[in-house]
């Protein structure tokens, strides 16, 4: 990653870190202190920030992306305290550290992250900074990606469909769309709401084709991850798709072949945010950041 790219997103992740402080040193005991423990271990924190990137690219004042972005990192936490669960993928390490359900016990895990999906709202509608009706089109947008999430982990825990080498990709495309690429559609397409009325359709659809590709780009590097990078690096357990036998991009068409689609979905990415000229050099950058990344 080139330094200036290194420092954009270290500069907006702090932004969002130096919200998420209040929030998660004030939660002394309760299920709250049990899901800030995940919360507040070093996340890429992806998910604010790509929401920080639009608001800065469509001129939208960051300072009103702060619930926004608290209830995205809130839902993706919540899902990653699910997803290892034994239930799940029955993982015991995540951000280098014990999963939530190895430190407190499974029943408290579960209940934290539900827990944490409800504070993902509340912490939305109290802020009375939004307009209401901006507020709503928010929650509604990370509400329904939240739903597509938990659809997409279903299809990821369900036994795989056999099929043509076509069929079997159509379907890890659906899978990675729903469980992956829901909530990260969701985070670019939110400061849009910001934006007048006139203005906003167009910039949807446009963040919409972009986040169809960032988002595939992102899970097939995960799944690419999976097998290339080590435990210490990623700070989770790798291999647990392999070892229940989830199709992966690299399960199905070889890892040469998965690293040619990231390259692809990188591309597509790129070509999608053409029109917006260097106000998205940012966003274009990310691309490869994502691509090469191995964290
Ligand atoms: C991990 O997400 C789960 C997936 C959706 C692949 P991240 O790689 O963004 O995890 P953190 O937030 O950095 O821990
Ligand atoms: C999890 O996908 C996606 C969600 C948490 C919704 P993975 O199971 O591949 O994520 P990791 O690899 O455990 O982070
Ligand atoms: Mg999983
Ligand atoms: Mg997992
Ligand atoms: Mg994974």
């Amino acid at each position: 990653m080139k330094a200036e790219n290194t420092s954009d997103f270290n500069r907006l992740a702090n932004i969002f870190n130096a919200w998420l402080k209040p929030q998660v040193s004030g939660s002394a005991g309760g299920l709250a202190e049990i899901s800030s423990y995940t919360l507040q271990l070093p996340g890429k924190r992806l998910r604010p920030v790509l929401c920080l990137a639009v608001a800065e690219m469509l001129d939208v004042k960051l300072d009103s992306l702060r619930t926004p972005c608290l209830s995205l990192e809130y839902i993706h936490v919540y899902s990653l305290i699910h997803d290892d669960l034994p239930a799940l993928d029955d993982d015991s390490l995540r951000r280098g550290q014990a999963t939530a359900h190895i430190k407190f016990g499974e029943a408290a895990a579960l209940l934290a992250a539900d827990h944490l999906q409800a504070q993902a709202y509340k912490v939305l509608t109290s802020d009375r900074s939004i307009p209401a009706e901006t507020r709503l089109a928010v929650l509604d947008t990370i509400a329904k990606a939240s739903m597509d999430l938990c659809e997409g982990q279903l299809l990821d825990v369900s036994a795989p469909k056999k099929g043509t080498f076509e069929q079997q990709l159509a379907e890890l495309e659906k899978r990675h769309s729903l469980k992956t690429g829901a909530l990260i559609r969701a985070a670019l397409s939110i400061p849009s709401h910001f934006l007048p009325e006139l203005e906003r359709a167009a910039m949807q659809s446009r963040l919409e084709e972009f986040g169809h590709h960032f988002g595939l780009l992102f899970q097939i590097t995960d799944d690419i991850l999976d097998v290339t990078s080590s435990e210490e690096a990623m700070g989770k357990d790798l291999s647990s798709d392999e070892e229940r036998g989830t199709p992966t991009y690299v399960s199905v068409c070889g890892l040469e072949r998965a690293q040619e689609l990231a390259a692809e979905s990188a591309n597509l990415a790129k070509k999608s945010l053409s029109e917006f000229g260097e106000k998205a050099g940012f966003l274009q950058s990310l691309c490869d950041v994502i691509r090469l990344r191995d964290r």
